[in-house]
């Protein structure tokens, strides 16, 4: 099977790092670059974090920084989730290779346009600023790319508002423009991230690797918010649920909807509204819902002990 090549649009971001980590240790994937974005912290820490994952990889993959804030609406980050640095728990060695030239957008512009259509697969797992300002400036990459698969949005309630989840929150007129590109997106929402529990057994599967990837992300995990209305004592894996999709499909399940973004709402903005019991209208997105949570946990812990 030849490899999928992927930019990872990412705000690490705690599971981000898991993610990247997931990424660089699956020889199914060709991981071209990272582009940072502004969004659980500010860009200069998530473009930071984003290099010193690759380096605790032992990769050299290189790193853009790409918008420092929303299309439109203020800025907003979660450090109270994810800590001040960005990656709470870990323990990072600053980074010594310094960030690729290009800005992230041109980056994503350049690579989907040098490459031939259905090559490049983009996965988002930040709010989408970076992918709307490439799609504006460049709308015929949204027939170039071979899917967009992003985590973000809920067919049921947010998370960081009852309506709206946080990558889209954080920029929903971002989030409009790309899921009306026309780009075949595959969209992982709360509902099926919420099923990915890092349970203490489960960290302790990682923590017991005993290499440096497995130590930093238990030592993540451990730090990660317990939500106790979850009827476990983890919290959600979100962001690895991305690349997991790539890695695993058949782990996942959803159907072919409709999704429109709410931009001007009170108090529903960044809601995602999902056609999810009668489809009325063509479908733009595949919703996943459903999800092996053992096994992806397992696998994804079998490649971690690929790692440094
Ligand atoms: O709502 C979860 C998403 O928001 C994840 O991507 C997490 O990293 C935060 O960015
Ligand atoms: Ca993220």
């Amino acid at each position: 099977m030849s490899k999928r090549k992927i930019i990872l649009d990412c705000d690490p971001g705690q599971d981000d790092a898991i993610a990247i980590l997931l990424a660089l240790a699956s020889s199914e994937i060709d991981l071209l670059s990272l582009t940072a974005v502004a969004g659980n912290v500010g860009l200069e820490r998530t473009e930071w974090n984003a290099r010193a994952v690759v380096e605790l990889a032992g990769a050299t993959t290189p790193v853009h920084a790409g918008c420092p804030r929303p299309l439109v609406r203020a800025p907003v980050h979660a450090a109270h989730i994810h800590g001040e640095t960005g990656i709470a728990g870990a323990t990072l060695t600053p980074p010594r290779r310094p960030l690729a030239a290009g800005h992230a957008v041109d980056h994503i512009r350049d690579t989907l346009r040098a490459h031939a259509p259905g090559e490049i697969t983009l996965v988002a797992i930040g709010p989408l600023t970076n992918l709307a300002c490439a799609l504006v400036q460049a709308p015929d990459i949204a027939g170039r790319v071979r899917e967009i698969v992003l985590m973000g949005g809920a067919i049921g309630l947010g998370n960081t508002t009852p309506a709206a989840e946080f990558n889209i929150y954080a920029d929903p007129h971002a989030a409009a423009v790309v899921f009306n590109s026309g780009a075949p997106i595959v969209m992982v929402p709360l509902d099926l991230t919420h099923q990915v529990l890092a349970t203490s057994e489960r960290i302790g599967a990682v923590r017991a690797l005993g290499n440096e990837a497995g130590r930093q992300v238990a030592a993540i995990l451990d730090a990660y918010p317990k939500h106790t209305h979850f009827g476990s004592d983890g919290g959600p894996l979100h962001d690895p649920c991305a690349v997991a999709w790539l890695l695993w499909p058949e782990l996942m399940g959803g159907k072919e909807c409709r999704v429109d973004i709410e931009t001007e709402g009170a108090h529903s903005l960044g809601r995602t509204l999902v056609e999810w019991r009668r489809q009325k209208r063509p479908a733009n997105a595949r919703v996943l819902d459903t999800v092996d949570a053992d096994t992806l946990f397992r696998r994804l812990t079998e490649r971690l002990a690929r790692l440094p």
